[in-house]
Formats: C-alpha cells, structure tokens, sequence
C-alpha cells in the first residue's frame, strides 16, 4: 500500500475529497497522515472524523529537518499532497520527494499565481480584472512559489455576474472532479 501525505493549512475539502477516493476505491494507496501548519483548522476535524492521523507541525518544525523527514519516514509517506498549504516547501523535502510533491492551484497558472495568491484572494483578483474563465492547474511543486510543472489544467467560464464566492464554487466543483484522480496518477507513474 502506497502512502500519502497532504499538507493542508485551511478548511481541507481537498484534503477530504483525496481520504475518501483512495478509501472507497482500491487503487493500492491511501492517504496515511495530514500535516497542517494552523491549530483549529477545519482539516484537523476532518482528518479526525475520517480517522486519518494527523499532525500540526509550526513554520519551524516543518523546516527542521530532522523532525520533518522523521515524521514522514515513520509514515511511510511516498508522496506529498498539498492542498490549500500555505506555507513553501523545505529544499529538503524537494529533495527527497522528487517529482512526487503535486499542488493544486486554484487558476489558470501562470495566471494569478504567486506570493500572497491563495484561496478567496485568487477569485477576486480574477473578478476584478474581467477574466472571462478561470480554472485550476495540479503542477510539480518546486523552489519557486506556483512554478512547478505543470501536470493538468482545467477551466470553467466565467460570467460577468459571477462574485468572487461563485468562481469559487466553480472552482472547487473542478478540484473536486481532477484532483484525486490526477494525484493517484502521479502516484501510480512515480517509481518509489
Ligand atoms: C483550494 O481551492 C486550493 O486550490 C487553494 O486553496 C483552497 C483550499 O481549499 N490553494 C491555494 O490557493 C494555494 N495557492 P480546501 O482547504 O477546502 O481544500
């Protein structure tokens, strides 16, 4: 059984949405722990509810090393899910998890990426500069923030009328459809 990590730092629909496919499917993996970076997220109840072990790790923890590469190890972790982190991820990891760390990024990346582009301030920014579609692009994760590989993009119209909290909608309804799908994917293609 393959083993995945999703790092998480918000509310964790994603997160959910991954522990429920490989749990009602048999695709040979499942996910083993959560890392989140915020006490009190809505992950946390998540995770627990489902019965997935989790961890709340600080900034500092994550870095270190030592305690980050021994949390994974005592998992068996493969590969690395982030989910709505908002935190970069440690040379560290990138070097252990080569080419098995995927994101979703809720745009049309290189559209509306970046430092400070996360969630909700993603869907205003697209409202406000008039796109007429948005989407949302699963991409390697690298040491430059949104700028990883792209692995899969898909897009949803956007209309004149939609609010910042209707491209939202839109958008999870498309990282609900792609994104389980896309990891397991990855997972089945990388050589761990
Ligand atoms: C998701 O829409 C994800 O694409 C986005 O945060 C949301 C998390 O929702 N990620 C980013 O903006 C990363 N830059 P969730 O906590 O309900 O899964």
């Amino acid at each position: 059984m393959k083993k995945i990590a999703i790092f998480a730092s918000g509310n964790g629909s994603n997160a959910e949405n991954i522990i429920r496919y490989f749990r009602e499917n048999e695709y040979g993996a499942e996910v083993a722990l959560v890392v989140c970076n915020k006490p009190g997220a809505g992950v946390l109840t998540r995770a627990a509810s489902l019965g997935v072990h989790s961890v709340v790790l600080s900034r500092a923890e994550i870095n270190d090393a030592d305690k980050m590469l021994g949390e994974m190890e005592r998992h068996g972790i493969d590969m690395v899910v982030l989910a709505g982190f908002l935190l970069m991820v440690p040379d560290f990891l990138l070097e252990r998890y080569k080419g098995r760390i995927v994101n979703v990024h809720p745009s049309l990346l290189p559209k509306f990426g970046g430092k400070g582009m996360y969630g909700r301030h993603v869907h205003e920014a697209v409202v406000a500069a008039g796109e007429k579609e948005s989407g949302i692009t699963i991409h390697h994760v690298s040491e430059h923030c949104d700028e990883g590989q792209v692995i899969f993009q898909a897009s949803v119209p956007v209309l004149p009328t939609d609010t910042a909290e209707d491209v939202e909608a839109k958008i999870h309804a498309l990282e609900r459809e792609h994104f389980p799908r896309v990891v397991k994917e990855c997972l089945n293609e990388s050589k761990s």
